[in-house]
């Protein structure tokens, strides 16, 4: 599902990413994890192509990411669910709006629209909150609609940046869950995260970053 091969990235001659080679295979569930800075979202944005390697190869389902045209980009995110950490909600439009943006650009009917939205909204208990603009959300209930806006379409690959980063133990445990459900369902998922609390003992293989360098990918 996701190849990288000697993948360097640089900000301003500060590299992010040095020489990172791994893949995942397509139904895996992986970890990304290191501390503040080590190059997880970078990590994540050149999967989804919001940056560019400076050296290296990238394939994500299949498709070589450097020889994708910028028109095919849109068609490759449409099977790609994030969740930002940065939430990146729109404002001037309520929960069930900001969810059902991303139905509305497949031109998904109104009724099909509402069916998913309120089922998704529903997966992270937030349904009650539709009508409420994310503004008048706390910070975890803004992070559930980002999960809920990631996974409405049923994506074939799920990024998560830091998905539990606001949320209590109880909370971030039922989102873990959730992810548990989506990818036994199929879906291949890819969550950042410095918290170890979520893949201690999951079994699941954990991809761990230091200083832009990959110094591991077994499981505890
Ligand atoms: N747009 C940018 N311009 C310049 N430097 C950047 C940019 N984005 C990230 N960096 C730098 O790249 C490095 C890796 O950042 P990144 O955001 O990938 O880390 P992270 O592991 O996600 O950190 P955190 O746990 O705090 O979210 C950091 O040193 C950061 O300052
Ligand atoms: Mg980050």
């Amino acid at each position: 599902m996701i190849e990288f091969f000697d993948v360097t990235k640089e900000y301003n001659n500060q590299t992010a990413l040095r020489n990172i080679t791994f893949s995942i295979e397509k139904g895996e569930m992986v970890f990304v994890t290191g501390t503040s800075g080590s190059g997880k979202t970078t990590l994540l944005k050149l999967i989804y192509l919001a940056e560019k390697p400076d050296k290296g190869e990238i394939s994500v389902a299949g498709w070589e990411t450097e020889k994708l045209k910028e028109s095919s980009i849109p068609l490759l995110r449409r099977n790609v669910g994030i969740v930002f950490q940065d939430f990146r909600l729109l404002n001037n439009r309520n929960v069930f709006e900001n969810v059902a943006l991303v139905l509305r650009i497949r031109n998904m009917n109104e009724k099909d629209i509402r069916t998913k939205v309120y089922h998704s909204l529903k997966t992270v208990n937030l349904r009650h909150k539709s009508d409420s603009v994310p503004e008048a959300l706390s910070g975890g209930e803004q992070q559930r609609v980002v999960i809920a806006r990631a996974i409405v379409a049923e994506p074939t690959l799920l990024l998560a940046d830091e998905p539990t980063g606001n949320l209590d133990v109880d909370t971030a445990a039922g989102i873990m869950r959730i992810f548990n459900e989506i990818n036994a369902k199929g879906t291949t998922v890819l969550i950042a995260t410095h918290n170890r609390e979520l893949f201690k003992n999951t079994g699941r293989r954990v991809l761990r970053l230091d200083s832009g360098n990959l110094v591991g990918e077994e499981a505890e």
